[in-house]
């Protein structure tokens, strides 16, 4: 280790920890179902696009702040910070994105210990307790509270490990296995009836449709969720990464994994939705629209395992483990962010701050489990469609505005001598400064108005 406070052992370490946190629920669960209900390749067409333009750009920003700070998110930007302005607004800034980080997991554990849940249940019902493996694929409160408390349990034992011994180590492991699960069950898909239309409607896109603003919008604000923008949690990997290492070309890695991986679950997913819809299940409505909505995941893929007959139980289980994987490498980088910010801003020692926080996370988990309804589909409002635009956006203003353009290619030298004759130096200063803090304001006022 060659600090105090820790620091990713290696290049592939901080390329998997990061790609662990940015590939998750959102890249598995939601890009698909987004996919599928904008208008299928048109909608992939333009979060490739928009993945690469605008979610990269910001992406980098937050990395940048925490490799140059070396440390929590608030202590970074302050770091940055001239006048006792600047100071409390990189508070604001720092310190917004470690509440919204810690909102998220807050539900985000509810909906990993669903998929834990899915998986176990062909386990339990392959030994045979059946009663049980019914109690486990109801959505009840008591099933929600205890696969919640033990996904929050996994996740405590990790972060409780510190950076190497904990996040590098699991992610070092659980990233590869991730991908390899995704590419078997495409393969097994791929030998389905109806999975060559579900790939004709994913990779043929309808090219009048990539201008419709809704779909422009919910393709931008899936790419800020799947790269975990607007959280501190990037500021903090990065303050994680050795200055001898190219920033730049660690972001690209790691969006290009996010992506890719978000694209390899779309060619799972959407051709498994098809291949249940030829086997009768109602997925699609006769204009195409989905009727199976944002829960398809958790009741047309058991449905379709189920008609498997064994080999169903053993894909249903190798499924869900692989959510719940995704779900806790990103969960880990979620709590990471409170955590080091109780540890270097408060003395906390780690595996305190650890339980105290994720101690609080989990009570908030319980009252959302208490009112799942209306509770859930708020916090994932607040969370994801305010506080990431905004704390997102703040972000990219800090390091457009406030930071001066030679400290930051200052920073950006290192590790990456000759930098400043590159195409990222000449166009990147621009892209944060003006057009990301305008594209998120307008994927942030969209927002407004379809809530007033
Ligand atoms: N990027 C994760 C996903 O796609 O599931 C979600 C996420 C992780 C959001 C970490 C925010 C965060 F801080």
């Amino acid at each position: 280790m060659a600090n105090a406070r820790g620091e990713f052992s290696s290049r592939i370490g901080f390329i998997l920890a990061a790609a662990g946190s940015a590939v998750g629920l959102g890249n598995i669960w939601g890009f698909p179902t987004q996919t599928a209900s904008n208008g299928g390749a048109a909608f992939v067409f333009v979060y490739l696009i928009l993945a690469f333009t605008l979610a990269y750009p910001a992406f980098m920003a937050e990395l940048l702040i925490g490799r140059y700070g070396q440390a929590n998110a608030v202590t970074s930007l302050q770091k940055m910070s001239k006048t006792l302005l600047q100071k409390r607004f990189a508070f604001i800034v720092g310190f917004g994105g470690i509440i919204f980080a810690s909102l998220i997991l807050s539900f985000y554990g509810i909906l990993a210990g669903q998929m834990m849940s899915f998986a176990v249940e062909p386990v339990i019902r392959t030994i045979g307790f059946e009663s049980i493996a019914d109690w486990v694929v109801v959505g009840s409160l008591s099933r929600n509270l205890l696969f919640t408390a033990f996904f929050m349990c996994l996740t405590l034992y990790i972060i409780k490990k510190g950076v190497q011994e904990g996040i590098e180590k699991w992610s070092k492991r659980l990233m590869p296995l991730l991908i390899m699960l995704l590419i078997c069950l495409i393969i097994y898909v791929f030998t389905l009836d109806g999975a060559s239309l579900g790939l004709k409607a994913y990779l043929n896109p309808d090219f009048s449709r990539v201008l419709e603003p809704n779909l422009l919008i919910s393709a931008l604000g899936q790419a800020f969720f799947s790269l975990s923008i607007g959280t501190s949690t990037m500021v903090i990997y990065g303050s994680y990464i050795s200055k001898k290492e190219n920033l730049i070309s660690l972001g690209a890695q790691v969006t290009l994994i996010d992506v890719s991986i978000a694209f390899l679950a779309g060619l799972l997913i959407i051709p498994a939705m098809y291949v249940a819809q030829h086997q009768g299940v109602a997925i699609f409505a006769a204009d195409g629209s989905l009727i199976a909505g944002p829960s398809m995941v958790l009741t047309v893929l058991p449905a379709l395992f189920d008609g498997m007959g064994v080999v169903g139980s053993v894909v249903a289980f190798t499924f869900f483990v692989l959510m719940t994987v995704a779900a806790l490498t990103s969960s880990i980088s979620m709590l990471e962010t409170p955590v080091s910010y109780a540890v270097e801003r408060h003395n906390f020692e780690r595996k305190k701050a650890s339980m105290i926080i994720g101690a609080v996370i989990f009570m908030i988990s319980v009252i959302i489990i208490s009112n799942i309804e209306e509770l859930l589909g708020l916090a994932i409002v607040i969370a994801t469609e305010y506080g990431q635009p905004i704390v997102a956006m703040l972000a990219c203003i800090f390091v457009g505005w406030i930071w001066h353009r030679s400290e930051i290619l200052k920073e950006l030298q290192q590790g990456n001598a000759g930098v400043e004759h590159s195409l990222f130096w000449k166009i990147w200063p621009w892209y944060v400064k003006f057009v990301c803090p305008t594209a998120i304001a307008i994927v942030f006022i969209h927002f407004l108005n379809r809530s007033i």
